[in-house]
């Protein structure tokens, strides 16, 4: 009698479920497609899920051809991937990177299960800046969606949101370098101070600064992504109750910005991998970068015009932005740039 008991599901308080461990409807989307469809009608991102940013923009500028090989640096969910093998139409090759460890065999499965197989496609777990580690001698075609993807925004456990409590790790590929709770506490004030001003202009990086300092010194470990939540909002003491609430949020979103480019190097490694791409474009090949925030931007454009000034670039294009339409329909794209190129 005992053994035939169901055991329920654990049940959410309130209509909707908030926390990502309960949105186990929206992780399945094979068998709850209603739900999910219903989550990205409202504007949002379904849990375990990634929506692709200007797919059309990017597929217009490539107009793939048959037997063409290209390579997309940053693969996460696959949807660009996706996309591309759609139009490469099982002729050619595409070649797919991403660091995450924990995604990647996920979007291997994904793309399988949309009928492409091996002779179609290649995923690598590598960094892009060693995306000249493969060995193709010219690509007909380079992407790169820069940042993180939803899957590991959403995922309290991989450290990326304030919003759920999880280990302050911020690591794209958690097997490699230290997590960021290790890294605040390598940092002085100053070194503090400084990386929250260069990776995400935050107004408040002194007051910042000095309240995780305080915090080290008496011995408050800060650990958890709601650790450095509470710092940030003791940090924030003296800005007008008004406007407190509003405040709290841009200045975490923007100190968990910064902490995520600096563990996982995010500049070098952009700065890597443009510094290879003329080298590994086919003549007439073509190069789309979306970028986030204007530190990656200032780097994709500098390089690009420099490739057209030297003669290795016949034409560049951008910043060419997500239509209105596409921004109202997935908020997380609003601060994307696209920018294109091609090789002379
Ligand atoms: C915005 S998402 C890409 C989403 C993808 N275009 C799609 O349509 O599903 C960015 C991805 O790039 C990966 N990534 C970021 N920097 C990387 C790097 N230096 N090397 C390899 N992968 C990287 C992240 O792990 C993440 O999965």
């Amino acid at each position: 009698m005992e053994e035939n008991k169901r055991v329920r599901r654990k049940r959410y308080s309130g209509l909707y479920p908030k926390k990502y461990n309960e949105k186990y409807k929206e992780k399945n989307p094979e068998k709850y497609n209603e739900t999910v469809q219903k989550v990205i009608k409202k504007g949002n991102t379904p849990a375990g899920m990634h929506r692709s940013i200007m797919v059309d923009e990017i597929l217009d500028f490539f107009d793939i051809k048959p037997g063409q090989v290209g390579i997309d640096l940053t693969t996460g969910f696959g949807g660009h991937s996706k996309e591309i093998l759609k139009k490469l139409n099982h002729t050619g090759h595409l070649h797919g990177i991403d660091q995450d460890p924990i995604e990647l065999p996920k979007t291997r499965a994904r793309l399988e299960s949309y009928g492409f197989s091996k002779d179609n496609f290649t995923l690598h777990q590598l960094n892009f800046k060693d995306f000249d580690e493969i060995d193709i001698e010219g690509f007909d075609f380079i992407l790169a969606d820069l940042g993180v993807s939803s899957m590991q925004i959403d995922n309290p456990e991989r450290g990326f949101t304030f919003r759920e409590e999880g280990p302050l790790d911020l690591r794209m590929n958690p097997e490699v370098g230290i997590p960021a709770y290790v890294r605040l506490l390598e940092m002085s004030e100053i070194e503090i101070e400084h990386m929250l001003i260069e990776n995400a202009d935050e107004i408040y990086a002194k007051e910042i600064a000095k309240e995780i300092t305080k915090a080290k010194i008496q011995g408050k470990y800060i650990q958890t992504t709601l650790d450095l939540h509470h710092v940030i909002a003791s940090a924030l003491q003296k800005v007008s109750k008004k406007v407190y609430e509003e405040e709290l949020k841009k200045a975490s979103s923007r100190t968990f910005q910064a902490l995520r480019i600096d563990v996982n190097s995010e500049y070098e490694v952009l700065f890597e991998m443009l510094d290879k791409l003329p080298s590994k474009l086919n003549p007439g090949g073509k190069v789309a970068i979306l970028s986030f925030h204007s530190g990656e931007d200032r780097l994709v454009k500098k390089a690009f015009k420099q490739y057209l000034n030297d003669g290795l670039f016949s034409m560049t294009e951008g910043p060419i932005l997500p239509s209105k339409e596409e921004v109202f329909n997935n908020p997380r794209a609003r601060s994307a740039k696209l920018r294109i190129a091609i090789k002379g």
